[in-house]
């Protein structure tokens, strides 16, 4: 018997050697079967952001006068099926207030350095929601920062006067974990009663409608005196008056807040993909699993790879673009119900050693790991996308609803054998009802995320991945000359690049026969779509 078995091995062996040997390639076996539950099915709304209010005009212009950098972005997306909802949020928020009477839709009180004292916006600001492409649903956020019903209700106010029924939620404070500790002694009781509190005299004063629609919690996972997180407010009853809508949680794994953090927030430690799992996991999905057991949706209302605006040569190079595919679809399969991608520029008050600050002249020193520069700058040069962006694109075309309108549900699948976890990451999606009334197989996103450096001597390696039996696929394939590429015009998806926001390039895809398996080098990402 034990013979039978190893003969019949060395038959796999030697068809294995015979493949490898064709194409040279090292060659591995992906088996698509999942281990993790299959998520919930995805709305369009899974992929969307999340943009400091205080860089809004530089990222959106005004109204009569729209940044197109920018719109061609979101445009692009909606083209793919996602519909994007957009939060206004962020720190600024908490020192935020409405004006009725300015006619631009920011305007920053600043010191010559480029802390912010006060961000005040106007009408313009609101009405400006209607240049987004139809479809987009917006968070109002309001300002606990300041303690002051006034100022919260009048920015509810007004978001509710112009744009009642563009507004998805209201979010009252952002990362109340980082208030001064005096506001609440740390008690996660004195906290939920002044947020109750606040929320019940809004929604009586606005809308009259106090069900279902709030943020709540905005926590960081930063270790606090305050314990906020939903987690921690589930069990306490933050929903005791039934207005929560959501629970949304900030996710921050890395940061350059102070020297030591930023000196392990490398393009290698960022693409660990065992530590990604580790932070989802140990940071997140407790919170996560509070909300589900309550029956609740939760989100990731604000993340990004690098707290403290990101660090440069590692966020803005195509790293980024593998970090977030791969963290987004880990959220996904963890069912969060939207994953709010953080936009903006580094704030001179969050941190006093942090890496990052505003040019010297007081001008925004723009977030290394936005999706764009968007508009020329001192400190960063030229408007423009950056090597990211391209990642939006493969994660808002993997989670597409189907043609009959079903969601998309994911899968984790285990690394093949011969290859490193936290080197590799792949996912299976699934569509509707297929045969035998079973989600049927649709997709493959693979993620080689072991760095290839552009400076490296060592070759990259190009894996050979069998995919199991299928008839036919197309795959899309994300990629850049190295992993540290900087210039967005030399990293594409499907063929295409995205320097000056519009597409550069034809679409081209790569066609697999019968069972044919599929390349990855390093630092590169597939979208496989099976033929029908
Ligand atoms: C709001 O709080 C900030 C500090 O967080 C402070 O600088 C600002 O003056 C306050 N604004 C108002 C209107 O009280
Ligand atoms: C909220 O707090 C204010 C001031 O402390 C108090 O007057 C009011 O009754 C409270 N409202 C609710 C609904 O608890
Ligand atoms: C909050 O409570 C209300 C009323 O019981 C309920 O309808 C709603 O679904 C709850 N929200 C969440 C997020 O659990
Ligand atoms: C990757 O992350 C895991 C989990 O945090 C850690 O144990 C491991 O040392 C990391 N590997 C490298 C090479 O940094
Ligand atoms: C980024 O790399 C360039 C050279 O490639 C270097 O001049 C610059 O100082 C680096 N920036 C940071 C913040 O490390």
């Amino acid at each position: 018997m034990k013979s039978t078995i190893l003969a019949a091995s060395s038959i796999l062996v030697a068809a294995v050697a015979a493949t490898a040997v064709a194409t040279g390639e090292p060659y591995y076996s992906l088996s698509t079967k999942p281990i993790s539950p299959m998520s919930w099915p995805h709305a369009p709304q899974f992929l969307s952001y999340s943009f400091e209010p205080a860089f809004w005009t530089e990222f959106f212009g005004e109204p009569g006068s729209p940044r197109d950098l920018t719109f061609t972005l979101l445009k692009h997306l909606h083209d793919r099926g996602a519909k994007p909802v957009i939060r206004a949020g962020g720190i600024t928020m908490d020192s935020m207030v409405f004006d009725a009477n300015q006619e631009l839709s920011v305007v920053r009180t600043e010191n010559g350095k480029g802390g912010i004292y006060k961000t005040t916006i106007g009408p313009a600001f609101y009405k400006h929601w209607d240049n987004f492409p139809e479809g987009t649903s917006f968070v109002s956020t309001l300002n606990f920062g300041n303690n002051s019903i006034d100022i919260a209700r009048g920015l509810a106010a007004a978001s509710y006067q112009l744009q009642r029924d563009k507004i998805a939620y209201y979010e009252l404070g952002n990362e109340p974990t980082n208030y001064p500790t005096s506001r609440w002694q740390g008690s996660t009781e004195a906290y939920i009663k002044q947020w109750q509190n606040l929320t019940d005299a809004i929604d009586k004063a606005v809308s009259d409608d106090s069900h279902g629609r709030w943020w709540a919690s905005s926590a960081t996972t930063d270790v606090t005196p305050l314990k906020v997180r939903p987690s921690d407010l589930i069990p306490k009853g933050v929903n005791s008056t039934g207005q929560v809508g959501q629970y949304s949680i900030h996710s921050y794994a890395f940061a350059t807040c102070d020297p030591a953090r930023a000196a392990r927030a490398t393009i290698a430690n960022i693409l660990n993909h065992t530590d990604l799992l580790r932070y989802a996991d140990d940071e997140i999905y407790p919170s996560a699993k509070a909300a589900m057991d309550a029956g609740a949706p939760w989100v990731i209302g604000e993340f990004n790879s690098i707290a403290c605006s990101g660090k440069p040569n590692v966020s803005d190079t195509f790293a980024q673009a593998l970090w977030t595919a791969d963290v987004e679809l880990l959220y996904a399969v963890r069912n969060a119900a939207s994953v709010h991608l953080h936009q903006g520029a580094a704030l001179a008050f969050q941190s006093d050693q942090q890496l990052n600050a505003p040019a010297d002249d007081g001008s925004p020193g723009f977030s290394s790991y936005s999706l764009l520069y968007p508009v020329d700058s001192t400190k960063r040069g030229d408007a423009r996308v950056l090597p990211v962006f391209v990642s939006q694109l493969l994660v808002a075309e993997a989670l597409a609803e189907s043609k009959g309108g079903s969601g998309a549900r994911i899968a984790a699948l285990k690394t093949p054998r011969g290859l490193l976890e936290r080197e590799f990451s792949a996912y299976a999606i699934f569509h509707g009802q297929g045969r035998r009334n079973k989600p049927e197989l649709v997709k493959l996103v693979l993620l080689n995320m072991k760095p290839y450096y552009a400076d490296q001597e060592a070759a990259p390696s190009t894996l050979s991945i069998n995919i199991g039996n299928h008839n036919g696929a197309v795959v899309k394939r994300m990629t850049a000359p190295s992993v540290d590429e900087k210039d967005s015009a030399r990293v594409t998806w499907a063929g295409q690049s995205f320097r000056n926001a519009d597409a550069v390039g034809d679409v081209s895809v790569e066609r697999l026969v019968k069972n044919e398996p599929v390349s990855l080098r390093d630092s590169e990402a597939v979208l496989i779509t099976f033929s029908a």
